[in-house]
């Protein structure tokens, strides 16, 4: 393909672009974000990442406990991220239990989470859950009110015609090994899994519970752009993160083991627990176009069953899979359970060098910690 049709395929893909040296065209700097700061490794070269997940603001506001568990879960969000202070935060879908919010006020809930977020000044990118598409709430209304209530949010939609019915939030975002880089060392994707209901009053009609089959091709577009842009997918890390579990997990939980797959594993995976587990297949686009097009992925990301808490390999693409921890006080609970986060950390910006990853309860311990590399559970 020729520079100049490149350029301008990127440039109408991207809009603004920083201005072109004069003669010949640049390739153009692949930034979706233009007027927010870039997210980089710190100068020692460690990047700390931070994961929330399955917060379910909003239950019951007809009775004290709701209200009281928001309270708790915006306490826990504010004394990690001011212990933790990591680099980049995720909040891994489930905002608010839908079901139980009013049409009227239901982004107060909103503002709650982005909260401690803003008071931090701590930039954090959001996928959304089944709970995100209730009746009186949706993933692209969630969406546009997060980047109207934080200027911290990386959170965006993707492309019209880009995500099936109700999933609009797939989108990356790039981290560099500097500031001043053209090219980032790591992608974060986050994808959206979809489920719940749709936006009318007493819906009753479920919203496809899997990534679209339409995610997969655009994975591909867009890998083929950063390639154009900034060279070899090989020269980069990744990691994804997505609600719902890809049906394949399901396949994995009965042979975790304490030793090589710690944490949690109170949650039996089966119907509703993973995509698309009402058939099987739908997903398969997405989870075959990411292993295809993202090499270096660190690991898969998902939150959903608030009980699990384990990393194992994915055996037939040999993919990393990590389940959250439940971080909200809301959502269904066990005792001794506990709430914390999941968190990352990148040692270098080599894209081939493991990363360590754990869990953080809110107190401050930590457990279930374990290095992801290309030896890690090694499984046939
Ligand atoms: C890198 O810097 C951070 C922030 O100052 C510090 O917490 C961390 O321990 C440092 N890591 C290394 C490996 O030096
Ligand atoms: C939203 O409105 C409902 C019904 O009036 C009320 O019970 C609830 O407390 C309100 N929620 C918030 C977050 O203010
Ligand atoms: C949605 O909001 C409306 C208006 O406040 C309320 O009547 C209804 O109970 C809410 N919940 C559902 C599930 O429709
Ligand atoms: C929704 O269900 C409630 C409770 O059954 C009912 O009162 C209301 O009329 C229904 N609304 C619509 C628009 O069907
Ligand atoms: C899973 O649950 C759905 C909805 O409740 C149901 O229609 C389907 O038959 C169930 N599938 C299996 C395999 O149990």
């Amino acid at each position: 393909m020729a520079a100049n049709k490149l350029f301008v395929i990127l440039a109408t893909a991207y809009g603004a672009l920083g201005a072109a040296t004069p003669g010949e065209p640049t390739i153009a700097d692949l930034n979706p974000y233009p007027a927010k700061p870039r997210i980089s490794f710190k100068s020692n070269n460690t990047f700390k990442l931070t994961v929330f997940s399955d917060l379910h603001f909003g239950e019951n506001p007809w009775e004290d406990w709701g209200p009281a568990h928001d309270k708790s879960s915006v306490a826990l969000m504010a004394r990690i991220l001011a212990d933790e202070k990591p680099d980049f935060a995720v909040i891994n879908g489930d905002l608010v239990t839908g079901e139980n919010t009013f049409r009227e006020n239901v982004t107060l809930l909103l503002d709650q989470i982005a909260g401690p977020f803003n008071a931090a000044k701590q930039p954090f990118a959001v996928t959304f859950g089944n709970h995100d598409n209730e009746p009186n709430i949706t993933h692209a209304e969630e969406i546009a009110h997060l980047q109207k209530v934080s200027p911290f949010t990386y959170v965006r939609a993707a492309p019209d015609g880009v995500g099936g019915d109700s999933g609009p939030a797939n989108y990356w975002v790039p981290i560099y090994k500097k500031q001043s880089d053209k090219a980032p060392v790591l992608i974060l994707w986050f994808f959206d899994s979809r489920g719940g209901f749709h936006l009318k009053p007493n819906s009753t009609v479920g919203v496809p519970d899997w990534v679209d089959a339409s995610v997969g091709d655009w994975i591909q577009s867009e890998t083929i752009k950063m390639e154009a842009a900034w060279g070899p997918a090989d020269s980069r890390a990744a990691v994804a993160f997505v609600h719902i579990p890809p049906h394949a997990i399901q396949a994995l939980q009965s042979s975790v083991s304490s030793d090589k797959n710690p944490g949690m594993n109170a949650d039996t995976l089966g119907n509703g627990s993973v995509q698309d587990s009402a058939s099987v297949g739908n997903d398969s686009p997405f989870w075959d176009s990411l292993v295809a097009n993202v090499p270096n992925l660190h690991a898969l990301v998902s939150g959903h069953d608030h009980g699990n808490e384990w990393c194992a390999r994915e055996p037939n693409k040999k993919i990393i899979f990590c389940f959250d921890k439940h971080s909200g006080y809301g959502g269904y609970d066990s005792e001794g359970w506990g709430h914390g986060v999941r968190n990352f950390l990148f040692g270098t910006p080599d894209p081939k060098a493991g990363v360590e990853t754990w869990i953080r309860l809110e107190e401050g311990t930590t457990k279930a910690r374990v290095t992801l590399d290309s030896s890690y559970d090694p499984r046939n």
